[in-house]
């Protein structure tokens, strides 16, 4: 789906990485990479608004990521509950509604305490939906949709011919959205690693050698551009 006016993508996901790489090439923390990290994330989140686009959805923690540093697993919870509590707080603003794709039940108290806030208070924005991917896999919420599907059947509610690529679409995080036009990789990784693996089956690629920290608006112009330029064709035509 694309927005018919601009040709824009009107569903853009981001795999914010490289944010330690750019790090260690300044000699700085792992740590200081992330809160740069963190800067550039906000920075795309207005602009992103700004030039219209309707949903932005970025991979801030994998259920893999548990596995780095307690550190640097705190650095992250730490830098995901301040940009909460000081952007999101003047975020009304700007109409911008935000949502979690993740299961957050892991998450300390406090941390879910801001989410839910936040997501409360901005339930009815009607800008751009602002995903944030955390404790996310895209294995994980397959398994998390067939698990309340087979509930459902074992509760005789469904039966198997209600099974269809709908029913399995709303019964993942990304419930009522559109799937992701364009999906964009910062680092030079050239994978998709579990982000959006069900929303993205007609998504266009795009790659970039920058590392996350570096990001900049005139990037995002760029990728938008690249995707305009693409022909899609859904396999139909
Ligand atoms: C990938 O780079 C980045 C992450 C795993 C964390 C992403 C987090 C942020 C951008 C900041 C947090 C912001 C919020 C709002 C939670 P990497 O660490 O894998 O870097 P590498 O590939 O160079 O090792």
């Amino acid at each position: 789906m694309e927005d018919e006016n601009k040709g824009l993508p009107l569903h853009i996901g981001i795999i914010m990485d490289g944010n330690r790489r750019w790090a260690k090439s300044k000699g700085k923390m792992a740590s200081e990479g992330h809160k740069v990290g963190a800067d550039t994330l906000d920075k795309m989140l207005h602009y992103a608004n700004k030039i219209g686009i309707k949903y932005l959805t970025v991979y801030a923690f994998s259920t893999e990521n548990w596995k780095r540093a307690e550190n640097e697993v705190s650095v992250i919870m730490k830098l995901l509950k301040k940009y909460l509590d000081d952007f999101l707080g003047g975020m009304d603003d700007e109409n911008i509604k935000v949502n979690i794709l993740g299961d957050i039940s892991k998450l300390n108290k406090s941390l879910q305490k801001s989410l839910n806030e936040t997501i409360e208070k901005t339930k009815n924005n009607t800008g751009l939906t602002f995903n944030i991917a955390f404790n996310y896999g895209g294995r994980d919420e397959i398994v998390r949709a067939v698990k309340k599907i087979t509930h459902k059947a074992l509760l005789g509610e469904i039966t198997e011919d209600d099974i269809t690529e709908e029913l399995i679409s709303e019964n993942l995080y990304t419930k009522n959205m559109p799937d992701p036009d364009l999906i964009i990789r910062t680092s030079g990784e050239l994978r998709l690693s579990g982000f959006l693996i069900w929303q993205s089956a007609y998504s266009e690629l795009y790659f970039v050698e920058k590392n996350w920290p570096e990001f900049t608006e005139k990037d995002l112009d760029e990728a938008i551009e690249e995707y305009k330029r693409r022909n899609r064709r859904f396999g139909g035509k």
